[in-house]
């Protein structure tokens, strides 16, 4: 069976900067999809999205926008602006769980309110021509809220609801629940993507073993884990290449000297890169110790030191 990977979105991390020099450097992942778009009651795009979103920012990879709301009128002007961009697909988040989305009732918050969700999907779907996809956890409270919702999707033409199988309230504590997402697949006429813990081939291929009808996959903090997992997966192969550390230096450096021209004074450049070796170091031989000697990294001079020394060890 074929297998299309998708490159799940997470916001602080997965914006243009990394997108591109991921693409340049490890490849495997068919499309992308940017970090939410996110309005706060006004119509108005932050810059910082528009950055994002930027045809010019895109040029070698297929980048699907997302919002997330519970607002008709700001889904109608978000999907004007990313179609004067040129996008022709809007992506919905109803999986963020956190609380102060989701007692606003957006993200996962809104999977119990079929009806708003009728709503807004049919102004949508009677106002524009976009093409919606759909990424939701199976619910807030429990994993049946999302079976009640799916009549109402199957309702409209979604090209997919790709579906991270935890609920809201588990943050991303506890396991994916892998027998409520066979109901999921049991009860919609959509296509649905599986999301959630790909961390390794092997657990890619034992997700595949278990729901042979999907055929779609995406990955998400795995993905800032070990940036190889995409094309390892995609070729079939247990094995980094032999240049592994290399590659990743040279990624590593390229993210840097991005975010470092971008993010003004020490401590901003700090926090950004922290951030991704939270992930990264977890791939490392000892996580741990690694994670510590970044943390411990007060000023760049210190911070490159670091990263040499880790990389050294490998
Ligand atoms: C820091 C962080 C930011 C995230 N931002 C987004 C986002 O902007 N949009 C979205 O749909 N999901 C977001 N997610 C969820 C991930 O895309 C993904 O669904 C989730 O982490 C489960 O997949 P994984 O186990 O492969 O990471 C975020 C997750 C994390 C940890």
């Amino acid at each position: 069976m074929s297998v299309t990977l998708l490159s799940s979105p997470l916001q602080g991390f997965t914006d243009f900067r990394f997108r591109n020099a991921f693409q340049k450097y490890f490849g495997g992942i068919d499309t992308f999809y940017a970090p939410y778009i996110r309005l706060d009651g006004k119509l108005k795009i932050k810059n910082s999205y528009q950055r994002d979103l930027l045809p010019a920012h895109n040029t070698e990879l297929e980048v699907i926008p997302q919002i997330m709301t519970n607002d008709a009128d700001e889904f109608l002007f978000v999907v004007k602006y990313i179609q004067e961009l040129g996008y022709s697909e809007l992506n919905w988040n109803l999986g963020c769980p956190y609380p102060m989305v989701t007692k606003r009732g957006m993200g996962s918050g809104l999977i119990c309110d079929p009806e708003k969700i009728d709503h807004i999907l049919n102004r949508v779907h009677n106002e524009t021509d976009i093409v919606v996809s759909m990424k939701m956890r199976m619910g807030y409270d429990n994993p049946e809220e999302i079976l009640e919702t799916f009549p109402i999707l199957d309702k409209y033409p979604l090209k997919n609801i790709a579906i991270h199988a935890r609920i809201g309230k588990q943050l991303y504590k506890g396991g994916v629940n892998l027998e409520a997402f066979q109901r999921c697949v049991e009860n919609t006429s959509h296509k649905l993507y599986y999301n959630g813990d790909i961390t390794s081939v092997a657990k890619f291929k034992d997700m595949q073993d278990r729901f042979p009808s999907i055929d779609h996959w995406m990955i998400g903090r795995g993905l800032i884990a070990d940036p190889f997992l995409p094309s390892m997966i995609k070729n079939n192969t247990l094995e980094h290449p032999k240049n592994r550390w290399e590659i990743f230096s040279e990624f590593h450096d390229t993210i840097y000297h991005e975010y470092d021209a971008f993010l003004s004074g020490p401590t901003p450049i700090k926090m950004k890169m922290q951030g991704f070796w939270e992930y990264f170091s977890t791939a490392f031989s000892n996580p741990q110790k690694t994670f510590k000697k970044i943390k411990k990294a007060n000023n760049p001079k210190a911070y490159q030191q670091a990263v040499s020394d880790i990389l050294k060890n490998e």
